[in-house]
């Protein structure tokens, strides 16, 4: 079996962390596989690739088409027309590169790779979408799609909750819903710490205070904001530092907090002295361990949110915001808490009361380990994707999705 995977950027977002796991798990589940990478930007996914034996190829994007944002309006269409020209370009030679190579599978993430897959795809070769996001809020996405949907033979999408959306937004595109998974060997409870004080450039906080971190990308729905104002709400003296690990990663402009406008957002609230910003730290699983209470504070339904789970597999408290497929990651009040996404006071709430309470951030994290390694396994992905590979018209998985309101609010507000 030979397959092509394609993916906009080499930087490592929740799509491309799912990525790795997708060839770390289908290299180690099927050696014999000749794997291919083809990325639009450089970045330490390719290296990672590399280090599984896949071989990478990186065929930067013209800069048009790597700032073309995918969330509609005119503005997004001009810069579409505008990037016209030199995505036909770099179609015509990712459509010979492809047929040199000869692909039995073409796996695409991200919206621009999904056209360009269908686009460039030599015949005899399948194409399979690997869906990350919602489709129906981003309608410039929604309406490139459409047409190129027949020359999909079937897209994999990460929970059911975004099977629901795209079954509405794209019919009759064969749908199947794969959970991600992580390395249950990397995520764990023991192992090396870091200093997050020192790559805060904090003072060490003093002892019993409990860490509370948010890990994640700079884009606005993330709920950095929430989270400041969860900690501008915490009752005077409860012993808690904030940390916000992580930093701007996307070329698309106007989504993303820069780190300025988020030390005057502290500035404001009055919590710039309780949270630490170290940037991005290259070791999810140190950096994880070293806080005691993850929160995942998305205001917008989160598709899936592999923060989650990796906060679950490293043994530790999560607190997640409960919309969308994050909420089918966990049972609240089991494995994580819960909080509605965008309610900075009940987040508040549980932070407070996770911060006084040492057995249930102890049970929560055991729990949390326990179901990780129940669902998140890199072998159960695995032979999910060898069912879809060796036969994507016979899978029979079919989403079971449940109407999730909260989608429905949201491609109406768009
Ligand atoms: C996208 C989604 C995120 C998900 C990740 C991996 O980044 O927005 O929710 O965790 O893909 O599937």
């Amino acid at each position: 079996m030979r397959i092509v995977y394609l993916n906009p950027v080499g930087r490592l977002g929740g799509a491309e962390t799912s990525l790795r796991e997708v060839l770390a798990s289908v290299r180690a589940a099927e050696p014999g596989w000749d794997l291919w990478l083809l990325l639009g930007e450089d970045g330490p996914l390719a290296q990672n690739a590399r280090d599984l034996g896949v071989r990478v190829f990186v065929k930067p994007y013209p800069a048009s088409l790597a700032r073309l944002g995918d969330s509609g309006g005119w503005a997004a269409l001009t810069r579409l027309l505008k990037a016209a020209g030199s995505s036909a370009k770099y179609a015509r030679s990712l459509a010979l590169w492809l047929r040199e190579i000869d692909p039995d599978i073409v796996h695409s993430n991200g919206f621009k790779m999904h056209m360009l897959g269908a686009w460039t795809r030599p015949r005899r070769s399948r194409l399979i979408w690997h869906i990350h996001d919602y489709v129906s809020p981003r309608r410039l996405m929604r309406w490139l799609l459409r047409p190129f949907r027949k020359a999909c033979t079937l897209a994999i999408v990460n929970s059911r909750s975004v099977a629901h959306d795209v079954e509405r937004v794209l019919p009759g595109l064969r749908i199947v819903p794969i959970y991600n998974a992580i390395d249950l060997n990397r995520f764990t409870p023991d192992g090396d710490r870091l200093d997050l004080d020192a790559k805060a450039g904090l003072t060490p906080a003093a002892p019993g205070t409990v860490r509370v971190g948010l890990i994640a990308t700079f884009a606005v729905w993330k709920g950095h904001k929430i989270f400041l104002e969860a900690l501008a709400r915490l009752s005077p003296g409860t012993p808690v530092r904030g940390y916000i690990i992580g930093g701007p990663i996307y070329q698309t402009a106007g989504s993303q907090w820069s780190v300025q406008e988020l030390h005057q957002t502290a500035e404001r609230l009055a919590v710039a002295r309780q949270v630490g910003f170290t940037g991005f730290l290259e070791d999810t699983p140190a950096a994880m361990r070293s806080l005691d209470v993850i929160v995942h504070a998305s205001t917008e339904p989160e598709p899936f949110g592999m923060v989650i789970i990796e906060g679950m597999a490293c043994g530790r408290a999560v607190i997640a915001s409960q919309a969308g497929g994050a909420a089918e990651l966990f049972v609240d009040g089991e494995s994580a808490l819960a909080h509605p996404p965008g309610d900075s006071a009940e987040l508040a709430r549980q932070i407070e009361r996770l911060s006084r309470d040492e057995g249930l951030r102890r049970s929560l994290g055991q729990a949390g380990r326990a179901n990780a390694e129940k669902m998140f396994d890199g072998k159960r992905l695995a032979d999910e994707l060898r069912a879809v590979y060796a036969s994507p018209e016979g899978v029979s998985v079919r989403a079971k999705a449940q109407p999730t309101g909260a989608i429905q609010e949201i491609s109406e507000r768009v």
